[in-house]
């Protein structure tokens, strides 16, 4: 698919959130200080939305459902389903691990563009 223009450049503030649609993907675009991430917007475990997902100090974005949490510059696993206690270490042991998709962004003529490939 290459680049794609997604959103205007200041379209997105600190605290705020856009989910946009680019070749049939879901994508969750965010800023975090200072710089714009694109993640695909649905956790790799059961596919429940990340749009609400909190964004730690640390650089990983956590799932809102049994708190996955995968690196914003990669998307690999710093966590897999530990919640709810007890349930969520099942949940792992039958659901192997898988990285969070992210997508490369940038800024350019005002826009954010996002590469999705
Ligand atoms: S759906 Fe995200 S961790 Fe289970």
């Amino acid at each position: 698919m290459g680049w794609t223009s997604v959103l205007a450049a200041n379209a997105l503030t600190d605290d705020e959130r856009k989910v946009v649609k680019v070749g049939g993907r879901s994508i969750l675009l965010f800023k975090h200080q200072g710089s714009i991430y694109a993640v695909d917007n649905l956790c790799p475990h059961l596919k429940f939305p990340m749009k609400k997902g909190k964004v730690t100090g640390e650089g990983a974005i956590v799932c809102p459902l049994h708190k996955s949490a995968f690196d914003i510059t990669s998307g690999a696993v710093k966590t897999w389903t530990p919640w709810p206690p007890v349930v969520g270490s099942l949940l792992a042991k039958i659901s192997p691990e898988k990285a969070l998709p992210v997508f490369p962004t940038r800024i350019e003529e005002g826009q954010i563009w996002v590469e999705v490939a």
